[in-house]
């Protein structure tokens, strides 16, 4: 039997207001008493302004609350920015580090990446590692390249490795709000590598229980699939979950939320 658990993340990216974000945490607070199975572990991701209303709104349902980016440095003349320190303090439990957006949208590289999630470590703060090819490096064969790198640079800052909690995301790029998912030997294919990484750089017992999401156009109607492919320990849903019922759903897909 598996060591971990499964999970399920939503990232709302730049959507919802803090009012859109009460009525979400409401909706799945409805949705979380009608359940008949057991309640799925649950994070979210909100926007840094809608952070405390949803941690507020959600305080006692056991949904974990975390924030999609973080700068490298405790404190600072950085304008803009927040530090993990800061998410710490606000109730978040994890933080995403190098999502592709990130990457891709605002030129994050490898040496950014591993930098914030030894930043978050460091502020108690569970980092989730977006990892993922683009579409022209899988047709070149890259993939295995591709992750092996983003993986090894992403955790060339953390010192103790073996007590780390980190979780991982691979998500890859051609997927994220594309509506085409990976098919079920890409994705465990991909999450065989990252594991196989794992034990290289951290150990069998961390490997062992690190877990890894898919993410990448997850739906309540793919999930049921999804879920059971090899070496795979939730999801990172990013458009599906600007819903709560159908959050929900891809958590449960066979509950009526
Ligand atoms: P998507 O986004 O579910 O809309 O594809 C996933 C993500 O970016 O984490």
């Amino acid at each position: 039997m598996s060591a971990r658990s499964p999970w399920y993340v939503a990232n709302w990216k730049m959507n919802l207001t803090p009012s859109a974000a009460r009525v979400w945490c409401e909706a799945l607070r409805a949705g979380l008493d009608r359940l008949q199975e057991p309640v799925p572990e649950l994070g979210v991701a909100p926007p840094l302004i809608a952070l405390d209303t949803v941690r507020q709104a959600l305080r006692g349902s056991g949904v974990v609350i975390g924030a999609q980016n973080c700068h490298a440095e405790a404190s600072g003349a950085f304008t803009g920015e927040v530090s993990a320190e800061m998410l710490a303090d606000a109730a978040c439990r994890f933080v995403l580090v190098g999502h592709s957006e990130r990457r891709h949208l605002f030129g994050e590289n490898d040496e950014e990446v591993g930098r914030k999630a030894a930043a978050a470590v460091r502020a108690g703060i569970e980092p989730l590692i977006c990892v993922g090819e683009k579409e022209e490096q899988r047709e070149a064969g890259q993939t295995p390249e591709v992750l092996s790198r983003q993986l090894d640079r992403a955790l060339e800052y953390l010192l103790d490795l073996r007590s780390a909690d980190l979780t991982l995301a691979y998500e890859p790029v051609w997927a994220i709000g594309t509506g085409r998912v990976a098919d079920a030997s890409q994705i465990e294919e991909a999450h065989a590598i990252l594991r196989g990484k794992l034990v290289e750089i951290a150990g069998e017992k961390t490997a062992r229980t690190t877990r890894i999401l898919y993410g990448g156009s997850v739906t309540p109607q793919n999930a049921e699939k999804l879920a059971p492919i090899e070496g795979v320990d939730g999801f990172l849903i990013g458009g599906a979950s600007l819903d709560a019922a159908r959050f929900l759903q891809v958590a449960c897909p066979r509950a009526r939320c």
